[in-house]
């Protein structure tokens, strides 16, 4: 049966690699309806499906996105906008002439899709958000049928996964208010801000409500599982750790899994130019500054092969939702400890390993955090890092300056406001017409890191050069890389544009060659995400 699949899956990847993506897309779901755990067909299944977009409603397409997201390990975040896509169409959100009349709302709620992409994503489409914003004041109503109560009971897991960010009005207030206080009230008002556990005798709100409410519980006590290991002490670390006390970063739902695999023999092949490498002891200790909630870490732990995390990060509501995520999960080769990356030499440990995305821009001098974690890392490990564009965030500049014009606070209130109006073009098209686009304008947490932030810096490749100026590492090459496998030069601009500028660096990996490229063309980089050597 193995081997089958096995065969199975050599052809799958070979319609992939063709581009015949119809072909793939079956011949990695029939893999996995024979065998619904084979990662190795679910992440490239999805890889397809995310890129999916069609003219009209595709039912086979909404039928395969609807079994995927239904799969354990399945990249739902990839999902999201493919599903959101295909219901639009479906139920014609985009026409203004479209009504939620109550056939529609029965139909949506009967519709898998629908469902399953309301309770186990953060929707990112507005003309989706705009028109369920319309559903759900149209399913507050009195005797209602018992047939509408599993949309209301998604929608009220979509506001829970969104944390109450979608707009709410006076019209809203009133339809709930002529509700009444009977079970169905109950999970309306759900749709609209957090329900106690015990408010509500409808069972299936009940139990939602008691999953949200153990799930609150075990992040609170595991807050006390997490050992601290200095005080905070810089007074910038302080505040950014105050600030992800309140909206830990990032919010998040689902763990991608894939097939496991050694990244240090990856990157070692990878990078055989600037080799060879020390082979290092199993299990491979990495080191993760600034974990958050834990996402990034756990994916590490968990796909990548043999390896020891350690994540540390400021914020202990969010070093505890990553451990309760571990648990849930049942990672056990991770560790969550609540420091400041300045504070790492004093701590007397070494790794062979880090990754750190995110996270160093918003110290106040990130090169001492590069050097803290330069000195806890020994030489020949790889270090992963991530930072802001300043190209790619001039959007987001133009969006913090409106928000310190008009006075916008970072509470919840102040999110809503802000975010409705720039949906409203209030503050300019730009922002209207850009800012939804990026993933993290979708949940309170996720909009606040984005706009809100009390500390960041942005950085162009010339930055980068300074950052790096001085300090044992040696640039490999910027991460293009879609999954785990290294990006085709082909598929990237900026790789293009590289090799046709120069041609006799084939490795890609001098940042003064890429700061010419960047020079030509600031707009190839979105932000940065690279690898390093520790000499
Ligand atoms: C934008 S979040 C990124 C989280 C995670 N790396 C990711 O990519 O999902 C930045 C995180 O860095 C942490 N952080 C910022 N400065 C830090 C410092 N000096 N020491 C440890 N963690 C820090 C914050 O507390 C926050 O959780």
């Amino acid at each position: 049966m193995a081997q089958n699949i096995d065969t199975a899956l050599n052809e799958a990847r070979r319609l992939h690699a063709r581009r015949d993506y119809d072909g793939a897309l079956g011949a990695y779901a029939a893999i996995l309806a024979a065998d619904p755990s084979r990662l190795d067909a679910l992440d490239p299944l999805v890889a397809i499906l995310e890129m999916a977009r069609t003219p009209a409603f595709h039912p086979r397409l909404a039928a395969l996105i609807e079994s995927a997201l239904a799969l354990p390990g399945a990249n739902t975040e990839a999902l999201t906008q493919s599903a959101t896509h295909q219901l639009a169409l479906k139920y014609r959100m985009a026409d203004p002439q479209q009504a939620p009349a109550r056939d529609l709302l029965l139909a949506m709620a009967r519709d898998g899709l629908m469902l399953s992409t309301l309770s186990n994503c953060i929707v990112r489409d507005t003309t989706f958000e705009s028109f369920m914003c319309r559903v759900r004041r149209a399913l507050c109503v009195k005797d209602a049928p018992v047939a509408f109560r599993p949309l209301v009971l998604a929608l009220a897991r979509q506001a829970d996964n969104n944390e109450y960010l979608w707009p709410q009005d006076e019209q809203d207030a009133a339809a709930l208010g002529a509700l009444g206080d009977d079970a169905y009230a109950v999970a309306c008002r759900a749709m609209y801000s957090r329900v106690d556990a015990g408010a509500s005798t409808d069972p299936d709100l009940a139990q939602f409500v008691a999953i949200l409410t153990g799930l609150r519980e075990k992040v609170r006590a595991a807050e006390t599982r997490i050992p601290a290991l200095a005080p905070l002490a810089d007074t910038t670390s302080r505040e950014v750790g105050a600030m992800y006390e309140e909206n830990p970063y990032p919010r998040w739902l689902n763990l991608r899994r894939i097939q496991p695999f050694d990244i240090r023999a990856e990157l070692s092949q990878r990078f055989a130019f600037a080799g060879p490498f020390p082979v290092f002891a199993q299990p491979l200790r990495v080191l993760m500054p600034g974990a958050g909630t834990g996402q990034h870490p756990l994916s590490v732990a968990a796909n990548y092969a043999n390896v020891e995390v350690e994540a540390i990060d400021l914020s202990l509501a969010s070093l505890a939702y990553g451990l309760t995520m571990a648990m849930e999960l049942g990672i056990a080769n991770i560790h969550f400890a609540q420091a400041d990356i300045l504070d790492l030499p004093k701590l007397g440990s070494s790794w062979g390993h880090a990754e750190s995305i995110g996270v160093l821009h918003h110290m106040a001098d990130p090169k001492a955090g590069l050097a803290a974690i330069c000195e806890v890392v020994v030489p020949g490990s790889f270090v992963r890092l991530g930072l802001y564009g300043e190209h790619a965030r001039a959007v987001i500049v133009e969006a913090r300056d409106a928000i310190t014009r008009y006075g916008y606070k970072s509470d919840l209130p102040g999110l809503r406001a802000f975010r409705a109006d720039v949906m409203a073009g209030k503050l300019g098209e730009r922002l209207k017409r850009e800012l939804p686009q990026w993933a993290d304008f979708h949940s309170a947490s996720l909009l606040r890191d984005l706009c809100f932030h009390v500390m960041e810096h942005r950085y162009d490749i010339a930055k980068l050069r300074a950052l790096l100026a001085g300090l044992p590492l040696r640039f490999l090459g910027f991460d293009f890389s879609f999954g785990h496998a290294a990006a085709r030069t082909e598929d990237v601009p900026a790789l293009r544009a590289y090799a046709k500028k120069f041609p006799k660096e084939t490795s890609f990996s001098d940042l003064a060659d890429w700061e010419a490229i960047e020079r030509a063309d600031p707009a190839l980089f979105g932000g940065y995400q690279f690898w390093l050597v520790r000499t």
